[in-house]
């Protein structure tokens, strides 16, 4: 009786550390994983061809750094978010900011210059008139207040992020439009 007795409680200690050891296992397993996999994918987010856009409407190409199109999204959901969150115009879907779109405008809009000049003095989808005083701009900043507080190299970044989002995020930059 006694030495069944002895030995039984040692054993149960032995299934009891294995048991805290399984469970350490299972703990710390995801977390080594995550610092495997998404430390490097953060680091190396976007890629030099994704983050390289026209600069002008002759073709001239410039490379974005990340933190420059980080930038320009943040000043974009600030200052431009509520009518066009996600590269969609929400009160008029025709005309939204994905690259086609912009492509097709008058003038072309798919650079980064011409998407300066548009946050300057931006014009109708024919090019016809100026819409700036309808239209969030540098002209009509005493109206629309928010655009007092950017200066050149912010409307830079923010066209630029407008031409990096499509190639990062795909066709949901753009509110998936399906073309017919
Ligand atoms: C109050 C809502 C509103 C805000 C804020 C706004 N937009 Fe717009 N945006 C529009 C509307 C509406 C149109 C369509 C204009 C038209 O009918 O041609 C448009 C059109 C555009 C176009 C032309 C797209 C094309 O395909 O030709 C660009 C570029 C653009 N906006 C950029 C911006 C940027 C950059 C900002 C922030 C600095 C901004 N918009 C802020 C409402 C807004």
């Amino acid at each position: 009786m006694a030495p069944l007795f002895r030995s039984a409680a040692p054993l149960s200690a032995v299934c009891r550390s294995a048991v805290r050891a399984i469970a350490r296992t299972l703990l710390i397993l995801p977390l080594a994983l995550l610092i495997c996999f998404a430390g490097p994918a953060a680091a190396a987010q976007w890629s030099p061809e994704q983050l390289t856009v026209p600069v002008s409407p002759d073709g001239t190409l410039v490379t974005f750094s990340e933190k420059e199109v980080k930038t320009g999204r943040k000043l974009f959901n600030e200052s431009c978010g509520t009518c066009h969150a996600g590269g969609i115009t929400k009160t008029n879907q025709n005309v939204g900011l994905d690259p086609e779109t912009l492509a097709l405008a008058t003038p072309a809009r798919d650079s980064v210059e011409a998407l300066v000049d548009y946050m300057k003095d931006p014009t109708s989808y024919d090019g016809e008139y100026s819409i700036s005083d309808v239209h969030p701009s540098l002209r009509s900043s005493d109206v629309f207040v928010k655009m007092r507080d950017l200066d050149d190299d912010d409307l830079r970044l923010i066209a630029g992020y407008i031409l990096v989002a499509p190639k990062v995020q795909g066709i949901q930059w753009g509110g998936g439009k399906i073309y017919f």
